[in-house]
C-alpha cells in the first residue's frame, strides 16, 4: 500500500515510486502539511511543521476557553487553508454562511484509504487501475457552518505524480455559498531559493516559458475568459534556482479544467510559500442548498529531482496513459491535410477533392475540411450554428464528397465550432436567447459571433442533434472542435439570480456533458481540440481529444518556442503540428520545407497548404516526410522527450530528442534559428544507455551512448538560417 496511516501520531504518508507527501492531524484536529518532495522513510516529520515564530500578536486557536500556546494557523503549514480564522495567507476555501459571515474552519473527522482511483462525476480526470494507484479521502467538518469537506489524494505507483480534488457538502439545514474552493493547496516550508515558472502567451504566441525568482507576496496566473486561454495555461512550477533541464528540484502543478482558473504561489515574509491551484474565485460563487455538494476539478502535482525534463516526462506519461482515453489513445493517428490555410472559405467539392487526390499520391492519410462547409458561411461573419451542408459549395452533398475521398484511400475529417452562433445566422434569428447574455446589457461581439449557453440542456440537445445528423450522413473519422472567442456578459436563463455566479462553471460542465455524449455515440471518432489555435490546450481537453491544435502560428521557427513551452507538461502525441506554405501566412517568413517538416514532426503531423500547388520536387520531399514520420512514429509519440537546447537560450538554435523507453532508439532534431560563424558543433545527447553502441542512420557512424551523452554528437553539416537536421540512432548491441 503506498498510502500509510499511522494511528499513533495520526500521520498519513503518501508515496509514489519516488516522492513522499506527509499530512498529519495535529492534536487539535487540524490537518497539517509536513512534507512534499523526494521519497523519505516512514517518519512522522512533525518537526518540519515546527514554527519558530510565535508572538502574542498571532491569533491562536482557543479550545475549551483555553488558548493553545504554540499553534497559530498563520505560521504553520496547513494542509488545506481556510478563510478568516487566523490564517492570513491566501485560502483554499471560503464558505459564506446564511448570516453573511465567511469565516471557515475545518477539522479532521475520518478517512478512507483504498486501491485505485475514483472517477470525478461529470468531469475529466486521470484514471487508474486498482494496482496502479492508491487513494486517500480525508473528511473534515466546519463545526459551525456544517460544511463537510472531503479532500481526495491519489498517488500513482510508477510515476512521481499525485492528484487532488475536493468535495464540499452542505450538511446543515441552511443555504451556504462557496466563495472559493481550490483543488490543491501546498505549503512549502522554505521557498526562498525557488523560481516561479509559467506559460504565458496570446493568439499565435501560445505557451511561452517564463521563469523568475519567487518574491514576497503573490505571483499568479489566471483566466477569466471562460476557457483556459491563450494568455495563461493552468500550469505553474516551482523550481529551485539551481534546477536545470536535467538536475534539481521542480514541483509542477496543472489543473484538469478548461474554464476560469487560478494558479498562484504566495511567499510569506519568512520565506515559506503557499501554492494554490483551482477554479478562479473571481466571479465565482456556488450556492449549496442543504444536502447539496460541489465537486472541484482535479489538480495534478508532479515532483522531479531530475529538473524540468524529469517533470515533463512524468506529465507526458501520465497524460498519455492515464488521461487520454478511447480508441485513439495509443493508436497511430492519421497524417492529415487540412484545407484552412490552403483555401480559407473559398473552396468547393472539386477543390477539396483535388487536394485529397494529391494527398493520396503523397502518402497523406486524411483530408480535413475546415471552416466554411455549412450554411451561408463564406467568411467569418455568418452562419455559425447553421450546421447543415452548403450544397452550393459541396454539390451532391457531404456523403458524395466523403465517398470520393474514401474511394482514393483517405479518411475524412470535418470542422465544427459548436459552442458559437453568428449574429447573422438562422440559429440566432430563431433563438437569440440561446446566446450567453445578461439582462439589459448589449452583448459584446468577437469575430462576429456570440457564445451559446452551454449550461442549457436544450442548446446542448440541439448541438448534439446537428452533429449527429452530419456524422450519420457520411463516413466521418475525425472532428476538429474549434472555439474562437471568450465569454463576456455571462448569465444564463437556466438559473435564478442567486446562481448567476455559477454560470462560468455550469458552462464548462455542459461542454463536458456534450463531449462525453458525442464520444459515447461515436467511439471511433478522433477528436482534435482547437481554440483559435491553442487557447484551450489543457489536460481537461486531453481527456476528450488526444490531440489539440497547438497554435494558428504555423511558422516553423515560431513553432519552436510554442512547442517547447507546450512540452513542459503536454505530450508530443497531443501537439497538433502542420507544415504550411511559404511565405508563412502569419509571419511572412520563408523557411525550408525540410525544416517545416522536421518541426511539425514533433507533434501529430500533418499539412495545411494547397498540395496541388507544390512543385514536383516539393512533392517528393512531402512524400519522404510522410514516410519518415511513419518510420519514426513510435519513438516520437511513445518515446521520452529530452529537450537539448532551448530556443530561448540564446535565440540562435533549438534541439530536442526522443528516446524509446528501452533506450534502443533515439531521434534528434536540430534547428538553426540564426546561424553564426562560430556555430555549435556538438550537442550532448541525453537519456541514452551509456553502455550501448548506437548506429546513426544519417552518418553511418557508430558511437557509444556515453560518448554521445558526454562528448556529444558532432554536427557535420554547415547549416544556414532556418535549416535543420535529424539524426536517428538505433542500438546495435
Ligand atoms: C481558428 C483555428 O485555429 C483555425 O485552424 C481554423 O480552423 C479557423 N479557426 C477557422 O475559422
Amino acid at each position: 500500500m503506498s498510502i500509510k496511516f499511522n494511528p499513533e501520531n495520526l500521520t498519513f504518508k503518501l508515496d509514489t515510486c519516488s516522492t513522499s507527501y506527509v499530512i498529519q492531524v495535529n492534536r487539535y484536529g487540524y490537518l497539517m502539511h509536513n512534507y512534499y518532495g523526494a521519497l523519505v522513510s516512514d517518519d512522522a516529520l512533525e518537526y518540519l511543521n515546527f514554527a519558530q515564530r510565535h508572538s502574542s500578536h498571532f491569533p491562536r486557536v482557543e479550545m475549551e476557553n483555553k488558548e493553545i500556546p504554540f499553534f497559530s494557523k498563520s505560521v504553520h503549514r496547513m494542509e488545506y487553508s481556510t478563510n478568516g480564522c487566523g490564517d492570513f495567507r491566501a485560502s483554499a476555501l471560503s464558505i459564506l454562511r446564511e448570516n453573511g459571515t465567511a469565516d471557515t474552519d475545518i477539522k479532521y473527522v475520518s478517512h478512507k484509504i483504498y486501491a485505485g482511483k475514483p472517477a470525478i462525476e461529470g468531469q475529466p480526470a486521470t484514471y487508474a487501475a486498482d494496482d496502479e494507484a492508491t487513494t486517500l479521502e480525508i473528511t473534515c467538518i466546519d463545526s459551525v457552518s456544517l460544511a463537510e469537506v472531503t479532500l481526495f489524494y491519489t498517488v500513482f505507483e510508477n510515476l512521481a505524480a499525485m492528484t487532488r480534488h475536493a468535495i464540499v457538502k452542505n450538511t446543515s439545514d441552511k443555504v451556504m455559498n462557496i466563495q472559493r474552493v481550490l483543488s490543491a493547496c501546498v505549503d512549502f516550508h522554505d521557498a526562498r531559493d525557488m523560481d516561479f515558472i509559467h506559460l504565458y502567451g496570446s493568439w499565435s504566441k501560445e505557451r511561452r516559458f517564463e521563469r523568475m525568482p519567487l518574491i514576497h507576496g503573490a505571483q499568479s496566473v489566471a483566466s477569466k475568459m471562460g476557457c483556459s486561454s491563450h494568455m495563461h495555461n493552468p500550469f505553474i512550477a516551482l523550481a529551485s534556482h539551481d534546477a536545470t533541464e536535467d538536475f534539481g528540484d521542480v514541483y509542477g502543478f496543472n489543473l484538469v479544467y478548461t474554464g476560469n482558473f487560478l494558479a498562484s504561489a504566495d511567499m510569506d515574509p519568512d520565506g515559506g510559500a503557499r501554492v494554490l491551484i483551482g477554479i478562479n474565485p473571481e466571479g465565482f460563487n456556488w450556492r449549496l442548498e442543504p444536502g447539496e455538494y460541489f465537486v472541484a476539478p482535479e489538480a495534478v502535482m508532479v515532483y522531479s529531482n531530475a529538473g524540468l525534463g524529469g517533470m515533463s516526462r512524468t506529465f507526458h506519461k501520465l497524460y498519455r496513459n492515464n488521461l487520454c482515453r478511447g480508441e485513439w489513445k495509443n493508436k497511430r493517428r492519421p497524417i492529415l491535410v487540412n484545407n484552412w490555410e490552403a483555401t480559407y472559405f473559398n473552396f468547393d467539392e472539386e477543390k477539396l477533392f483535388d487536394i485529397a487526390k494529391t494527398a493520396s499520391e503523397l502518402g497523406i492519410e486524411m483530408l480535413v475540411m475546415d471552416d466554411g462547409w455549412f450554411g451561408d458561411r463564406n467568411s467569418d461573419r455568418s452562419a455559425l450554428g447553421d450546421w447543415f451542408v452548403n450544397e452550393e459549395k459541396l454539390k451532391g452533398g457531404l456523403g458524395k464528397l466523403v465517398e470520393r475521398v474514401n474511394g482514393i484511400g483517405l479518411k475524412f475529417g470535418i470542422w465544427f465550432e459548436p459552442e458559437m452562433v453568428s449574429r447573422d445566422s438562422e440559429l440566432f434569428r430563431a433563438h437569440p436567447d440561446w446566446a450567453i447574455q445578461t439582462p439589459g446589457r448589449p452583448m459584446s461581439i468577437a469575430r462576429h459571433q456570440y457564445v451559446l449557453d452551454m449550461a442549457r440542456a436544450d442548446v446542448r440537445d440541439y448541438l448534439f442533434d446537428c452533429i449527429k445528423k452530419v456524422m450519420d450522413s457520411a463516413n466521418i473519422a475525425y472532428i476538429k472542435w474549434d472555439f474562437n472567442r471568450s465569454l463576456t456578459e455571462v448569465g444564463s436563463a437556466t438559473v435564478g439570480a442567486e446562481r448567476q455566479s455559477e454560470v462560468f462553471h455550469r458552462y464548462v460542465l455542459g461542454l463536458y456533458e456534450l463531449l462525453e455524449r458525442l464520444l459515447t455515440a461515436y467511439p471511433h471518432l478522433l477528436l482534435e481540440g482547437c481554440a483559435s489555435g491553442g487557447g484551450r490546450f489543457d489536460p481537461a481537453w486531453l481527456y476528450y481529444s488526444p490531440q489539440f491544435w497547438t497554435s494558428d502560428d504555423t511558422d516553423a521557427i515560431e513553432r519552436l518556442e510554442i512547442q517547447y513551452g507546450t512540452s513542459m507538461c503536454y505530450p508530443t502525441s497531443a501537439v497538433g503540428a502542420h507544415v504550411s506554405a511559404c511565405p508563412n501566412h502569419q509571419t511572412a517568413r520563408i523557411s525550408p520545407l525540410k525544416t517545416r517538416g522536421n518541426v511539425a514532426m514533433a507533434g501529430t503531423f500533418g499539412y495545411e497548404l494547397d498540395l496541388t500547388k507544390l512543385t514536383d520536387e516539393e512533392k517528393e520531399i512531402v512524400k519522404a516526410q510522410c514516410d519518415e514520420y511513419r518510420k519514426y512514429y513510435d519513438v516520437i509519440n511513445y518515446g521520452e522527450l529530452y529537450r537539448l537546447i532551448s530556443p530561448w537560450k540564446d535565440r540562435t538554435r533549438c534541439a530536442w530528442s526522443y528516446v524509446s523507453e528501452d533506450k534502443r532508439e533515439a531521434l534528434v532534431t536540430y534547428v538553426v534559428m540564426r546561424s553564426s560563424i562560430y556555430d555549435l558543433h556538438y550537442i550532448r545527447l541525453k537519456g541514452l544507455d551509456p553502455e550501448k553502441r548506437y548506429l546513426c542512420e544519417q552518418t553511418g557512424v557508430v558511437l557509444s551512448g556515453d560518448t554521445l551523452m558526454n562528448a556529444g554528437l558532432c554536427l557535420h553539416e554547415r547549416l544556414r538560417d532556418f535549416d535543420s537536421s535529424v539524426y536517428h540512432f538505433t542500438a546495435i548491441d
